[in-house]
């Protein structure tokens, strides 16, 4: 198996050691091959990903990503953006569950995903800045609802058949066409529905976690959500992502680059090495996945967690105990 290895910038880069040091742990027939992409390639060279990085990219058997930085500039494009469009990778999967000892602050026992379309919508890079007003073209079109709804109707089949779907169908015609088209899907596939407001979802969702399952929304909907989320399972530091097309997969942790800890070696490596298990799952290596999901609980257990969580370990430490275990 090929695998692209892209750090990316800040934390990226951290915790993209410790991932490969679990990957590594396993001994696989895996050849990893290196990129450059990002903001500090973009400062290097004036350019944050080629054509060619794109086309390198689309050789291998999938992704491994760090995390990059994107700044608010409206001349730098997110390099993330174009991949995830460019592979075509439409969905977004975010998993939430409880990890051991991690103290939440709303209450436990809940185990949902989250299903984010992730090519179009408010990231459909339809803009216009001008002077004294700027526009963003939402886009939501039937192909791309549909094969999002197709996707969380294939994970709600493995899990408790219903999904959630969320939209603000009261408000914008693009999303009650959204909507529209999930529920004939879901009518479809036999997958029960239940649809809900993202305002009354995002207050629902930290309230009553439990109530969830497989949670299906557009792309910025999802992306807010799912940093919710987050907060609701212990951290952004825990918390791995699957982007899924027909043909690619990258795997990634939900958070950013995190500039206010880069470089001190105190950023949870959870996420990514959750990021990791993704990968195994969807390679097919599901005994060396589920050895990765023990090998993290115990170390949890054991309390050897960086500051996000309490403890004082760096970045490091726990991914050596965490390889140690596998
Ligand atoms: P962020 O996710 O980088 O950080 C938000 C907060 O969570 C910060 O306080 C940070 O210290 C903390 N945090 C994040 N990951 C952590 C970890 N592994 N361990 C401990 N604490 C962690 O979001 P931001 O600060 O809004 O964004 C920083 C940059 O990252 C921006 O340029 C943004 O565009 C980019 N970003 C990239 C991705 C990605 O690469 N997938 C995702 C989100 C944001
Ligand atoms: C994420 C990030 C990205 C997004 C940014 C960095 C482009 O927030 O992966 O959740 O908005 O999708
Ligand atoms: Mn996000």
């Amino acid at each position: 198996m090929k695998i692209a290895i892209v750090p990316g910038d800040g934390i990226g880069q951290e915790v993209m050691t410790a991932a490969l040091s679990v990957l590594d742990a396993f001994g696989l027939d895996i050849e990893k091959v290196p990129f450059e992409i990002g903001f500090g390639k973009w400062e290097r060279t004036g350019s944050a990903i080629t054509d060619d990085d794109i086309r390198l990219l689309k050789e291998c058997d999938c992704v491994l990503f760090g995390a990059i930085t994107t700044p608010p500039d409206p001349n730098y494009k997110s390099v993330l953006l174009r991949i995830r469009k460019e592979l075509d990778m439409y969905a977004n999967i975010r998993p939430f569950k409880p990890l051991k000892n991690v103290r939440l602050p709303c209450a436990g026992d809940f185990d949902f995903v989250i299903v984010r379309e992730n090519t179009e919508g408010m990231y459909s890079g339809v803009e216009e800045l001008h002077e004294n007003a700027a526009y963003t073209t939402r886009i939501i079109t039937r192909k791309g609802s549909e094969r999002i709804a197709e996707q969380a109707c294939r994970i709600a089949k493995q899990r408790k058949n219903k999904i959630t779907i969320v939209h603000k169908a009261n408000v914008l015609k693009s999303d009650s066409f959204f909507r529209d088209v999930c529920i004939g899907v879901a009518k479809k596939n036999g997958v029960a529905y239940h649809e809900m407001l993202v305002d009354a979802m995002a207050y629902d969702l930290i309230l009553h976690p439990s109530k969830y399952d497989v949670i299906v929304s557009t792309n910025l909907f999802g992306d807010i959500l799912s940093d919710e989320a987050a907060a609701i399972v212990g951290g952004l530091g825990l918390c791995p992502s699957a982007n899924i097309g027909d043909k690619y997969a990258f795997f990634e942790p939900i958070h950013g680059s995190a500039p206010d800890i880069a470089g001190k070696g105190i950023a949870n490596p959870i996420a990514a090495i959750l990021s990791v298990k993704m990968l195994l799952e969807w390679a097919g290596f599901q005994g060396e996945a589920k050895a990765v999901d023990r090998a993290v609980n115990r170390v949890l257990e054991a309390g050897i967690v960086t500051p996000d969580l309490g403890g004082s370990y760096s970045t490091h430490n726990v991914s050596i105990a965490i390889t140690k275990l596998i």
